[in-house]
């Protein structure tokens, strides 16, 4: 039986039981497979070289991660090497005085990042004996570490399989599995779409090479569209502006 697409995405009611039903992943098989394999090939050719890329440290998996909350990657290399060498442990940032971090910190703005970070460092220290879990739900536990940061660590530090949803990522996704509405109204959907597009055992390099293909080429405004190696599978391809 055909369903055509609109019905396979609304959410539905199921009329005896008056029950909503979740909406249906928007993922056939070979569209997946196709996307993990030219997202992948695309990632070995032009994946961008990052520091935090070298290293499996949970705390400076972390340190990246913080500072790439509304900073953008070239602003974030210089102060990313500083701050590790002026704290190279949650040790180190736990002992600090917050004013001190956050002068640290200084000109990457948001200045509610340094403290959550030197509170997180206080928290690993004091609960953990300074090693960041793994586990989801305790990640989610601490103040400052919220759903795609707990992703971001597990797949970067952790090297789990573990989906993240960032506002990149959010784009890449919508655009070619959903193609029309708004990505913010369908969150739990493309949240569950980075969870079964994820590769077995590769979700380090699927979640980095997610990232940079939403960073150049699937861009928020004027994509790169001829060059994109998605274009046949993508439900927006051509993208025209709004
Ligand atoms: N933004 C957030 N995390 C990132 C990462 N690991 N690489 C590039 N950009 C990012």
């Amino acid at each position: 039986m055909r369903v055509s697409r609109s019905r396979v995405l609304q959410k539905r009611t199921n009329p005896s039981s008056g029950r909503t039903r979740k909406p249906e992943l928007p993922l056939k098989a070979g569209a997946k497979r196709r996307f993990q394999c030219r997202l992948l090939d695309w990632y070995k050719e032009h994946g961008r070289d990052l520091p935090w890329r070298k290293t499996s440290d949970p705390y400076k998996i972390l340190v990246s991660e913080v500072m790439l909350q509304q900073t953008q990657v070239d602003r974030v290399i210089p102060k990313y090497h500083e701050f590790l060498e002026r704290y190279p442990s949650f040790e180190a940032l736990a002992d600090a005085r917050p004013n001190e971090v956050k002068k640290t910190w200084y000109p990457l703005g948001y200045n509610v990042r340094p403290l959550r970070l030197h509170s997180i460092a206080c928290e690993t220290v004091a609960r953990y004996g300074g090693e960041l879990p793994s586990d989801h739900d305790e990640l989610l536990s601490f103040k400052g570490i919220g759903r795609y940061t707990a992703g971001a660590i597990r797949s970067f530090a952790f090297n789990e399989d573990a989906p993240i949803l960032d506002t990149n990522v959010m784009r890449v996704l919508h655009r070619v599995f959903v193609g029309t509405g708004d990505p913010k109204s369908r969150k739990n959907l493309l949240w569950e779409l980075s969870e079964a597009l994820i590769p077995k055992g590769k979700g380090y390099d699927f979640n980095q090479a997610l990232m940079d293909f939403g960073a150049t080429v699937c861009t928020a405004r004027d994509p790169y569209c001829l060059l994109c190696p998605m274009k046949n599978l993508c439900k927006t391809y051509p993208f025209e502006k709004p």
